[in-house]
């Protein structure tokens, strides 16, 4: 392979990201964070309790549609011991709407509204944002729960005019645009789950080690043999699935750089199967 796997991060984003992320965390009562199913760890950021500090959070498993459904039902036990957040499968493409998703973010913030009306204040709606890595279904999550709503409650002290608060129901409003979690990542393989999963920029990476890095991971997987039939070949390799499809450039030399773009969209788009591709961790906490 001529080119190593090598992810580009942009550190200063990261401090500006974490900044703007902040802001709109002062404003809210309870966090939903959204994840992407087939990389339920690598789509979490290290620093989110940290940033989160007592904010009880929500966790979402999206792309759901995309995963087998009882792998996933495994990881949410583990998230759930583990994070001790309640945990929610979700298709935000599908026709399934969010009601248990409204229903868990009220809960969560009942002790807060408690707290103030034991303060002598009055009964407010719960206040939620929606947070996560880009690409993973934030802005679809929030459409799917505001569309029966009409009531854009308009802007509140501290939040700017593009900044709209959306009344869900009588006991929970929703900022309507998402707090972005920047994809910092402390290694290169978690940074290549991201970008399987579109989380990452295509100007990030050139796509052959990516996509290289994608069927290593199949190959050592119980998924390898459903992936070989896929592509009708042995060996996971951008060269032998080259040569199955016949992408042969003028010189005679494989056409890597188009098979790596084609095999990281049929993963993208769930054609070869419907893989997670994160591991259990044995002794270690999730984020
Ligand atoms: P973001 O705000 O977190 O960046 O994500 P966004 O909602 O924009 O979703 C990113 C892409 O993922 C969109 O696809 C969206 O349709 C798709 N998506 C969101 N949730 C789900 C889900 O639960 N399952 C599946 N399969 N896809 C989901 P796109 O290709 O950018 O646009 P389009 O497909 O809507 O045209």
């Amino acid at each position: 392979m001529s080119k190593e796997l090598h992810i580009h991060w942009y550190p200063g984003h990261i401090a500006k990201a974490e900044r703007q992320l902040k802001e709109k965390l002062n404003l809210v009562d309870v966090v939903i964070e959204v994840r992407d199913a087939r990389i339920p760890l690598s789509s979490s950021y290290t620093n989110i309790k940290k940033l989160l500090g007592e904010k009880p959070r929500l966790l979402l498993l999206n792309k759901a549609d995309l995963v087998d459904k009882e792998e996933l039902k495994t990881w949410v036990k583990y998230l759930k011991e583990t994070t001790k957040c309640p945990v929610i499968v979700t298709d935000a493409k599908g026709s399934k709407d969010l009601a248990l998703v409204v229903k868990n973010a009220v809960d969560l913030a009942e002790p807060k509204i408690q707290a103030l009306m034991s303060k002598g204040l009055l009964r407010r709606p719960a206040r939620a944002m929606v947070v996560g890595m880009p690409n993973v279904g934030k802005s679809s999550v929030i459409n799917k729960l505001t569309k029966s709503s009409k009531t854009k409650i308009g802007a509140k002290a501290g939040v700017t005019r593009q900044q709209q608060w959306v009344r869900i129901n009588p006991k929970l409003d929703l900022l309507d645009t998402p707090g972005i979690i920047p994809t910092k990542q402390d290694n290169q393989l978690q940074a290549a789950k991201l970008a399987f999963v579109s989380s990452v920029s295509e100007n990030a990476y050139s796509p052959e080690p990516v996509a290289q890095a994608l069927l290593d991971i199949l190959s050592e997987s119980k998924y390898m043999a459903q992936v070989a039939d896929f592509y009708k070949i042995d060996k996971l390799t951008l060269e032998t699935i080259a040569k199955s499809r016949n992408w042969i450039l003028k010189a005679d030399s494989l056409d890597t750089e188009r098979t790596a773009k084609y095999i990281l969209k049929d993963f993208r788009d769930g054609r070869i199967g419907k893989f997670i591709l994160d591991e259990i961790p044995v002794n270690e906490e999730a984020n």
